[in-house]
């Protein structure tokens, strides 16, 4: 999906991560299950070469050969074995994926914390009441719910809409917002000229492109009054004033500087306005969540 190996090597991400740090950049996300594991390997081969302290956020993937708690503890030590570490910053439940309960897992999360293998634990695409059930299991236990990890963008409000985000800042749980950028819609290098390659380019299709383009011109011209923020730094700067976290992909050097631009400004309440006016005629709120 990404081209990994081809637009981009290892080289590449080294030089991303080495730059993210610098900019203050400091959290990374990773999954067992990006490249199977390699993510993780690539992670841990970078991490003893940091020259900041670096916060290490990855996942468990439930699997349907996963029923026990033991496969959470057993998936997480392969986890850290590829990440080089001891003990892992945010360890999250990927999806809510049945059979196995919600609760099942939270216990899974909580025995971590007792085996000082984790410090903090979160979830991942859970709605609001599988996040609830999550957050009374480990509650049971005294462990908080650190975070919730959702695609969220100017072009998928769905959370923002529904209450998720709102329970989140509720029960202080950090709402994570995935795929920042819209996978690279917003950037606005995307037109429908030049559409979005690959698998990308089904689901931001050139007659989707079209209908963005109001919006992304909206975009550079508020990041112009702001000594000329790039589209992708006003759609991450957008995440972050609505009290989110973003986590965008960069494949490179140059990619990974420009989004650390994002931070240590804000846009103004009016601009907020207009960018939520505009994507309102846009947003996606047929994201599925798989129950459980
Ligand atoms: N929990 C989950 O289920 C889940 C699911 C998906 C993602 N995530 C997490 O979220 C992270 C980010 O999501 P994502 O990678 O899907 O989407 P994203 O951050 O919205 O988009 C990343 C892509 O946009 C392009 N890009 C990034 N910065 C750019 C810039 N400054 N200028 C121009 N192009 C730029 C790059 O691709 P091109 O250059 O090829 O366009 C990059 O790979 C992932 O790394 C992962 O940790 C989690």
């Amino acid at each position: 999906m990404w081209n990994y190996g081809r637009g981009y090597q290892d080289d590449d991400i080294r030089a991303a991560f080495e730059v993210s740090l610098e900019s203050g950049v400091t959290f990374i996300d990773t999954a067992e299950a990006y490249g199977r594991g390699r993510s993780e390997r690539i992670l841990g081969s970078l991490l003893p070469t940091a020259k900041a302290p670096v916060v290490v956020a990855t996942k468990f993937m439930p699997l349907p050969w996963r029923w026990s708690k033991k496969s959470l503890i057993s998936a997480l030590r392969h986890s850290l074995e590829r990440l080089k570490i001891t003990s892992v910053d945010l360890y999250q439940i990927h999806w809510p994926w049945p059979p196995v309960p919600v609760e099942t897992w939270a216990d899974a999360l909580a025995d971590a914390v007792e085996q000082g293998l984790v410090k903090a634990v979160g979830v991942s695409n859970y709605d609001e009441a599988q996040m609830r059930r999550a957050y009374a299991t480990l509650a049971k236990r005294g462990i908080p719910l650190a975070s919730n990890q959702m695609e969220y963008h100017l072009l998928n409000r769905k959370w923002e809409l529904n209450g998720l985000l709102q329970a989140c800042q509720e029960l202080s749980i950090t709402f994570i917002a995935y795929s920042p950028l819209a996978q690279g819609a917003l950037t606005g290098k995307y037109t429908p000229d030049k559409p979005m390659p690959g698998i990308r380019g089904r689901r931001y299709s050139r007659s989707f492109l079209e209908k963005t383009q109001p919006l992304i011109r909206q975009m550079r011209e508020i990041g112009r009054e702001h000594d000329g923020k790039s589209p992708s730094q006003v759609a991450l700067n957008w995440c972050i004033g609505k009290g989110t976290v973003p986590i965008p992909g960069a494949k490179n050097v140059r990619q990974a500087q420009e989004n650390a631009g994002a931070l240590g400004w804000q846009l103004t309440e009016t601009e907020a306005a207009a960018l939520d006016e505009l994507s309102a005629a846009l947003v996606d709120t047929s994201a599925r969540i798989v129950g459980d």
